[in-house]
């Protein structure tokens, strides 16, 4: 039997992955990820990719507009890398405090990713003036090739690209996102202290198999894809392992129903209705409450250095049913009961 804690009061958690999206979905679902966390990393995939400061400017302003009267939350900007970014302007962004760090996706390795990076060869006067100016990484660490299985494309990456990168830079700091591999996980925690990795609640929770539990589950489907048994338990061991390397990054990221539940489904979990809730499920299965607040609260913003949040919230055992829907869209745990709630 696990202790039964029966209300939990932690400081306030930041989301270091998050896609708010733009137009009526960003009004639909900012209120969820503004109810607890006081910061969050907005990821820039948009269609266009927000690439310039000016972008950044605009669409911090929408999300800050699309927030609930009185509502405290602070998107932190960050700008999609392509081939073509300009490493000066990047950094003068980052030194204006308008980028908080760039994002890298693989030219075509996930949405809305095909003005991504093609070779990062294209990109080394960027990575060289990033870590020159102490500005964060953000990588989608799945290598491409169709010859790669899709299982596989973590593990590959961070062998044919991480490894070389880290050799080539080795004080740029980097946040390997969505972590879903053992060999990713081994990879975190025995890298340079300049070496962190975020985790998505639906990494924690599934295995593979949930994308084929008694047909095909295009609500389980994401990016990276959810591997096997071995690998959810190697993420959950570095989830609560209490390392500073390891830290909440949702990947909260929204699609329509209809373009979920098609012939070719959107990658993407919508989890920010519990985000929290979904977390401590696993933690405390763990037998590791004590270490929830540092993953969920403290380590994301050291690596960053950002100052830890004031405020606190208070997770209750109190459970609720998730609805099928929210909106048009299908939330993560749909139609299960969540053991805590997060107290108004
Ligand atoms: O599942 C995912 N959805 N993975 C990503 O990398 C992108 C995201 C999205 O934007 O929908
Ligand atoms: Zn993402």
């Amino acid at each position: 039997m696990t202790s039964e804690v029966q209300i939990l009061t932690i400081r306030q958690p930041d989301d270091w992955h998050l896609h708010l999206r733009d137009g009526a979905m960003l009004e639909a679902v900012v209120p969820w990820s503004a109810r607890v966390f006081a910061r969050a990393i907005v990821m820039p995939n948009l269609s266009p990719p927000v690439m310039q400061v000016a972008d950044a400017v605009r669409y911090r302003a929408r999300i800050l507009a699309a927030l609930p009267p009185g509502a405290a939350f602070e998107p932190l900007m960050t700008c999609y890398l392509s081939d073509d970014t300009d490493a000066n302007e990047l950094v003068h962004g980052y030194a204006n405090g308008v980028w908080v760090a760039a994002k890298l996706y693989p030219a075509h390795a996930t949405t809305n990713s095909e003005h991504g990076v093609t070779d990062l060869v294209r990109i080394r006067p960027v990575l060289e003036a990033m870590q020159r100016a102490g500005m964060p990484l953000l990588i989608h660490g799945e290598v491409t090739e169709a010859a790669v299985d899709i299982f596989d494309r973590e593990a590959v990456f961070v062998e044919r690209v991480l490894g070389p990168l880290i050799r080539d830079f080795p004080e740029l700091k980097i946040v390997l996102e969505h972590i879903t591999t053992e060999e990713a996980a081994s990879f975190v925690a025995e890298g340079p202290r300049s070496l962190a990795a975020t985790i998505t609640p639906q990494h924690l929770h599934l295995n593979r198999n949930a994308l084929f539990a008694g047909g095909l589950r295009s609500h389980a489907y994401c990016l990276p894809v959810l591997k096997r048994e071995r690998h959810r338990l190697a993420i959950r061991a570095a989830a609560v392992s209490g390392l500073p390397k390891f830290f909440l990054g949702t990947d909260s990221a929204p699609h329509l129903v209809d373009a979920k539940e098609s012939g070719c489904g959107c990658a993407g979990i919508f989890n920010a209705p519990a985000a929290l809730e979904s977390y401590l499920a696993v933690f405390e299965e763990e037998g590791a409450v004590a270490r929830f607040e540092g993953f969920a609260s403290e380590h994301g913003a050291r690596f960053y250095g950002l100052p830890l949040n004031e405020g606190t919230v208070t997770l209750v055992r109190d459970g609720r049913d998730m609805p099928e829907r929210i909106g048009d869209v299908v939330p993560f745990h749909a139609g299960e009961r969540l053991a805590w709630r997060v107290a108004a």
